[in-house]
């Protein structure tokens, strides 16, 4: 049996917690043979108390062979000493009507903090995913307050982002998923995102020859960077399950490595494809076996896809401005 990973996770009785909590424990985020010890952060009050208590009884009422310790914790050094991996759910939710602007200043404060405990605290290697919202500039702003953690050990969710394009261009082509590859979307987990077909490949065809040009732009962008506020509107809350099991994507690709496949992943960029260094962008990339993730690097750009990571780039300057204050010097 390996030696058990530290996991914590934030957020655990939202619903997107609810929905991940399981599936870690089921082997599913780090591999059926990692034992985890998991950590689960609550709010310091009777209520998030009791809830909690609750998700702990079903966790245990489950009896997973692969769970090898699990604590409740109120204080965030104690929720991160030694974690390695982090999982940043908890943040301000986005309701009807509301755009991810109005979460920023009220979750600055909580990624900031969270950045400082993890700094003083967590593993050196810890992989931190950020599913909260604004989910880039969160991680941006978490990284910016840890800077005695190297700033690859952190990322922001865009893995749900790739999930939609991998089924939108599935459903259009008649093609199951699992026959597309080299899916890219870059930029912002937002409705500026650029999902892009350009490299992609459906059973080893270029979607570009399967799919009209004007398909692509007028209803498979707009769907897919769109898709988190239609589902806000159809279920009158956020997307949960798929966050969560786009979250699961995620860690285990990054623990395990893709072996030359390409995932979504927000991480700090490096300067590639003039994204400025440090901005936590989505770009398609690979991991190694190590964990090491690598930006696909050179792909050549269309214009359009161009305009889009300009436009991204100026939104998550303007996020990083609105939360100047939270960055360190
Ligand atoms: C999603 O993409 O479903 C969510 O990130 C939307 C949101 O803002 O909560």
């Amino acid at each position: 049996m390996k030696e058990p990973i530290r996991v914590t996770v934030t957020g655990p009785t939202g619903q997107i917690g609810y929905a991940i909590l399981f599936r870690i424990c089921s082997g599913a985020m780090f591999g059926a043979d990692q034992p985890v010890k998991l950590t689960l952060l609550s709010r310091d009050n009777e209520k998030s108390k009791a809830a909690l208590k609750g998700v702990m009884m079903e966790l245990s009422d489950c009896a997973f062979p692969l769970l090898a310790e699990m604590r409740a914790e109120t204080d965030l050094r104690e929720a991160f000493r030694d974690c390695e991996a982090a999982i940043l759910i908890g943040s301000r939710p986005r309701g009807p009507g509301m755009e991810r602007a109005d979460l920023l200043e009220g979750n600055a404060a909580i990624f900031c903090e969270q950045g400082r405990a993890l700094n003083e605290v967590a593993a050196r290697n810890v992989k931190v995913v950020v599913v909260g919202n604004p989910c880039n500039t969160n991680a941006w702003i978490a990284m910016k307050n840890a800077p005695s953690l190297d700033p690859s050990c952190f990322s922001a969710l865009m893995r749900l982002d790739e999930n939609r394009a991998l089924s939108q261009l599935a459903e259009k082509t008649g093609m199951p998923v699992c026959s597309i590859q080299k899916m890219a979307v870059w930029g912002n987990h937002s409705p500026t995102m650029v999902p892009d077909v350009t490299a992609t490949l459906v059973a080893d065809k270029k979607a570009v020859d399967l799919v009209d040009g004007e398909w692509v732009k007028s209803e498979f962008r707009p769907t897919v960077a769109k898709r988190g506020g239609a589902i806000i509107k159809a279920r009158g809350a956020s997307s949960a399950a798929s966050a969560a099991s786009a979250t699961i994507d995620h860690m285990y690709d990054w623990t395990n490595g893709t072996d030359g496949r390409w995932v979504i992943m927000a991480v700090p960029s490096d300067g590639s494809y003039g994204v400025p260094e440090g901005m936590v962008f989505g770009f398609p990339c690979t991991v190694t076996a190590e964990g090491k993730v690598e930006i696909v690097k050179d792909l050549e750009l269309t214009d359009d896809v161009k305009v889009g990571i300009a436009k991204n780039i100026e939104e998550l300057k303007k996020e990083q401005e609105a939360v100047a204050a939270f960055i360190p010097n």
